[in-house]
Order: structure tokens, then C-alpha cells, then sequence
């Protein structure tokens, strides 16, 4: 027998979970917790039951049959059953999921939690709740799937000050890219795959316009510099520009496409964002493909490090949401009180994306006569952008067009939004292809 939530006097000889949602995660994190039953015992010291669980539509085939009258319509059926210790949120979105992690807190419930929507934007409020009612909230399947990343952040890289995080941290864009990049598959083919695989969000939108990565990004930046950031603050760009020829192009100039993200800590400031890159193709991150995830933690004290695996899908993410319960339940059985509170810098400014200074590719479609490359390079050279490197491709007799390949050096952001403005003024400028930064690798 041991005491329940320190809060709540509760004597018990089982750890009882709700879970609210059984979708494409649930539906994992249920049959493990039935299925593993004893193996969960063993680690915790005490039997794990499942009490109940929240879904939208009790008639809807499941892909996993529970025993009948575990399912339930009604949250306060989940919620305020006594039996229930620890609630695990898969049901995603802000609301009315936000509402339920609260009002379990309020409970003296344990929260294990995959909502990354939540946790980037209520994170800090959700653990300043968490600590004041003496529960755990654990939220390790919120970023990177099956990955572990949130627990060595919180618990085991603390000695050290982070410097930066290079991250492709969204399953469902990776897999998308790495389709296209092998070449003949289209964007909404690979999109559709991705979605039956159970990689993408509800919400598709969410992923490909980098959304959910910037939710991401939000948790692991809240985290590893112990600032109050949200996704607002990460610029973001999705993937819908990029096109089959920019796959081919990077390829034949050494480079990758990624949709990675970024955040980096200099002179008191952040610079947080998400956006397609090209990444040299020999570097480790380049050669991440498919589903797989990868954050490299650039820190003071240990180096770099880098975390690698599933980011998506229904059994690695119910990995690490079962570690989260075994984890809560451990520590009801020791009687451990929530961890402090998170130390939050409000100091930490915002670096403004037009400040960035990177290297750059363009695509750009011109009319194929003497002087268009004169022209370009006359706009470029204005702003300060200096050319590394041209390739005409693709030439359209009928058109009389031609595609332009640039590579710039070093440029600040601000002169290249101006120069695309400028150039897609040029009447020799059929189009603006597509602008892709390249990130410099060491
Ligand atoms: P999903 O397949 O859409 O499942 C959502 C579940 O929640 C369904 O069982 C649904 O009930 C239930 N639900 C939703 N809204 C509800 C409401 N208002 N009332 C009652 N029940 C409701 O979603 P998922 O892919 O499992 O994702 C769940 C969470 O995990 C999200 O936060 C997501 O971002 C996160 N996540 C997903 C993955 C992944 O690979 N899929 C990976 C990491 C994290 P019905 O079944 O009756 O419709
Ligand atoms: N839709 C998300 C992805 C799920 O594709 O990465 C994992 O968080």
C-alpha cells in the first residue's frame, strides 16, 4: 500500500490510468498497457489498470478492442473516477484538451501528455499548476516521437549551457522529402502515404507548413534556455514551395533538402525558426530520411549531442508515453513530489528573422536573351548579395525562357527579401522559382 498524489490521501495497491483520446497514439499506449501488464508491474512495484478512456464516438471500429465499458463519451467519467491516478492526453488540439490537462491537475492527477500544441503554448503555466497541486505533468512524446529528447533536456544535459538546437523534427515533412528527393513520387502522394502510415497530425496543413515543428521547436527551446518561448516566436515556412527540380538542383550541388529547426542563443538574444534548407549532403543530419527524426544540442559543457529515431507513428510514440507513466507511477510508489519549478529568463529577446545572415539559393525563370544574368546579378549586387555560383538550366525554346540556378555568398535576410521584390519586378523575370537558405555545417 502507498500514499497517492501528495496532495490527495489516497491509499492504493494499483495505479489506475484515463486516458482521454484512442486514435492513432492511444490506440498503442492501450494495448501495451494491457498487453505488457506484467512487465509494467514489475517496473513500477504496483499493477498498472486502465479505468477508462475518453473517445468522440463509442460505435467507431477500433483498431484494438478494449474490454467492453472502458470507453466512455463522458470526461468527467474519466476524469473524476477515484480510481484514476495518472491521465495520459492523446486526444491533441488546444481545446477542450487544454481544459482536461488542467482540470485533471486541479484532480491531484498525474499528466502524461503527447500535445505538443498544449505544452508550446501553456507549457510553463501547465508545470507552474503541476507543481503548486504536487503532481507530475511528463510530456516526452510532445517532441521527436519515440525519441528520447524532452528527459535528457530536463534531466540529464542540465550542467550545461546550451548554444544552439539543429533539429528535423517533423516525421511527417521528412518522410514527404525524402520521397520526393528519390525522385518520381509527388507531394500529395507522399502526403497520403505519410497520413496511412499515422504520421500526420489531424490537420495535415499542421505539418506541412511547419506548424508542428514550430510547436516543437517552442518545448525544446522553452527548455534547453530556460526562456518563455512560444511558437509565435519561431519564423516559420512549410514545404509546399519546394518542387521536384529544387530536389534535383540540390543534388547536383551537393546538398540535401531538410525542413529543419533552428535555435541559437548569441549576445542575449534568440533566433528561433523553421523553414526548408540545404544541408551538404555528407553531413550526418543530411542523411536522415523517412520518418526519422534527429535534434543536435549544441552545449558548453558535453559537446554536441545528437538524438536519433522514430519521430513519428503509433508504437514509437506510444514508447515514450508509457515510459512517462512508468516514470509517474514510479515515483507515486516512492512518494516523490513534482520536480521544481521550471527557472524561466525573461531577459532572453527575440532575434528578428531579417537579421539572419546565411547563404542562399535561387531559382529563378527568365527570358533567355543577352543580358537577363547582367540584370540579376546588377539587383543582387545593389544589396550587397554577392553570387557564388550560376547554372542555366532547363532552356524553353517556344517560351524563349530559361531557368537560372544562383548560389549566393553570405547575405543578410533584409537585402534578400528586397532583392526577390526587385527581381520579381524585372521584366526579363518570368518567375521567381524558389529562395532556399543553405545552412553551413562544421
Ligand atoms: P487521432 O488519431 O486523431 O486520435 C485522437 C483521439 O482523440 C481519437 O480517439 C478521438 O476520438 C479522440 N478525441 C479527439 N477529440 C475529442 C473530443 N473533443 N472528445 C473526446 N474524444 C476526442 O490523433 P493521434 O494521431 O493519435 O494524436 C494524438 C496526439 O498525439 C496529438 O496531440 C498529436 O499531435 C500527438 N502525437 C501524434 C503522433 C503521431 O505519430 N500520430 C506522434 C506524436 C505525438 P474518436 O476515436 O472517437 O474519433
Ligand atoms: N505529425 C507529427 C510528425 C507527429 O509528423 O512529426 C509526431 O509528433
Amino acid at each position: 500500500m502507498v500514499t497517492g498524489p501528495a496532495n490527495k490521501a489516497r491509499e492504493t495497491s494499483t495505479i489506475g490510468i484515463g486516458m482521454l483520446g484512442m486514435g492513432v497514439v492511444g490506440t498503442g499506449v492501450a494495448q501495451v498497457l494491457i498487453e505488457k501488464s506484467d512487465y509494467l508491474a514489475g517496473l513500477v512495484g504496483l499493477p498498472i489498470s486502465l479505468e477508462g478512456i475518453l473517445v468522440r464516438d463509442q460505435s467507431k471500429p477500433r483498431q484494438y478492442e478494449v474490454p467492453s465499458g472502458l470507453l466512455s463519451t463522458d470526461v468527467d467519467a474519466v476524469l473524476n473516477n477515484p480510481n484514476v491516478d495518472v491521465v495520459v492526453e492523446v486526444m491533441g488540439g488546444r481545446e477542450p484538451a487544454l481544459d482536461y490537462i488542467l482540470k485533471s491537475i486541479s484532480l491531484g492527477k498525474h499528466v502524461a501528455t503527447a500535445n505538443k500544441e498544449v505544452m508550446a503554448r501553456h507549457g510553463p503555466e501547465i508545470l507552474t499548476k503541476a507543481r503548486e497541486q504536487g503532481v507530475h505533468v511528463m510530456f516526452e512524446a510532445s517532441v521527436a516521437g519515440g525519441t528520447p529528447i524532452i528527459g535528457p533536456l530536463r534531466r540529464d544535459l542540465v550542467a550545461n549551457d546550451v548554444v544552439a538546437i539543429h533539429g528535423i523534427i517533423n516525421g511527417t515533412t521528412n518522410y514527404i522529402l525524402s520521397r520526393m528527393a528519390e525522385g518520381g513520387v509527388e507531394f500529395d502522394d507522399a502526403l497520403s502515404e505519410a497520413q496511412k502510415l499515422g504520421y500526420a497530425e489531424a490537420d495535415p496543413a499542421n505539418d506541412v507548413e511547419g506548424t508542428d515543428a514550430a510547436y516543437k521547436l517552442a518545448i525544446l527551446a522553452t527548455l534547453a534556455f530556460g526562456a518563455r518561448v512560444k511558437d509565435t516566436d519561431v519564423h516559420r515556412e512549410g514545404i509546399t514551395r519546394l518542387m521536384a527540380r529544387d530536389f534535383l538542383y540540390a543534388g547536383e550541388l551537393g546538398y540535401a533538402i531538410k525542413l529543419m529547426a533552428m535555435a541559437r542563443k548569441e549576445n542575449g538574444h534568440l533566433q528561433l525558426r523553421v523553414h526548408p534548407v540545404f544541408v551538404p549532403s555528407d553531413v550526418l543530419i543530411a542523411k536522415v530520411d523517412g520518418v526519422l527524426n534527429a535534434v543536435e544540442i549544441e552545449t558548453d559543457l558535453a559537446g554536441r549531442v545528437l538524438f536519433h529515431g522514430r519521430g513519428a507513428g503509433s508504437l514509437p510514440t506510444t514508447s515514450a508515453l508509457v515510459a512517462d507513466v512508468v516514470n509517474i507511477s514510479r515515483n507515486i510508489v516512492g512518494n516523490l513530489r513534482s520536480p521544481t519549478a521550471l527557472p524561466l529568463d525573461d531577459s532572453l529577446a527575440i532575434r528578428p528573422m531579417l537579421e539572419l545572415e546565411t547563404k542562399y539559393y535561387l531559382r529563378v525563370i527568365v527570358a533567355d536573351r543577352p543580358g537577363v544574368l547582367a540584370q540579376i546579378a546588377t539587383v543582387l549586387g545593389d544589396l550587397d548579395i554577392s553570387i557564388d555560383s550560376v547554372l542555366q538550366k532547363g532552356t524553353d525554346e517556344t517560351a524563349r525562357s530559361a531557368e537560372l540556378v544562383l548560389m549566393t555568398h553570405r547575405a543578410r535576410e533584409d537585402a534578400m527579401q528586397r532583392a526577390l521584390g526587385l527581381l520579381g519586378e524585372l521584366p526579363v523575370v518570368h518567375e521567381v522559382g524558389n529562395m532556399v537558405r543553405v545552412e553551413e555545417w562544421d
